[in-house]
């Protein structure tokens, strides 16, 4: 398997590398089908309504490398068993509340469980940091004013599905 330098995980489409101790790109390598512009522009309305999703920093191109980088900060996130019950119940009740604010604002995250068909971890897109849960990954997020109210609204009622169902996993692991 081919591997970048510095590179942290390939996920469903992109490889992410780490640039220094601080940021994370996302590169867009290539004829990709994935649109950099999009996913920055969901990326920076999400983190204009709350601190929920993973912060914007630039849009880049490296010269040498020939490709477009979405640069963003970089997560350190912690295994959930290294927090106390108590904690992750707080952290989760916080969670929810941030995400009802997306959902308020019209962002839609999409990506909370992956169908086990998909490569990777179910709850590969949500970190646990010591200040809180975050999400990463706005690929196939959704933007109300893109779609509309009535597909808007059953993506919603499918996310919050999956949050029910992440809670369990959380709080019990
Ligand atoms: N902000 C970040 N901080 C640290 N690691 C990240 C960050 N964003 C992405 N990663 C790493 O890169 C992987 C793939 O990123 P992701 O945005 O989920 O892309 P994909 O659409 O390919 O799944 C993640 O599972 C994670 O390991
Ligand atoms: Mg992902």
């Amino acid at each position: 398997m081919k591997r970048y330098p510095r590179q942290l995980s390939a996920g469903e489409n992109n490889i992410v590398i780490a640039l220094n101790q601080l940021e994370v790109a996302k590169i867009y390598e290539g004829d990709t089908r994935s649109d950099i512009g999009s996913e920055a522009e969901k990326l920076q309305f999400a983190n204009s309504i709350n601190g929920l999703v993973a912060k914007f920093i630039r849009i880049d191109f490296d010269e040498e490398k020939q490709w477009e980088m979405l640069v963003m900060k970089r997560l350190f996130p912690m295994d959930f068993r290294s927090m106390e019950f108590e904690r992750r119940e707080l952290i989760f009740n916080v969670f929810e509340d941030e995400l009802a604010q997306l959902h308020k604002a019209g962002f839609a995250h999409r990506d909370i469980c992956r169908p086990s068909i998909m490569a990777g971890e179910s709850y590969d897109n949500i970190f646990l940091t010591a200040s809180g849960l975050r999400l990463i990954d706005v690929g196939i997020s959704t933007l109300q004013r893109q779609v509309g109210g009535p597909i808007f609204e059953r993506f919603v009622e499918q996310e919050l599905k999956e949050i029910s169902e992440f809670k369990e996993f959380f709080l019990n692991r």
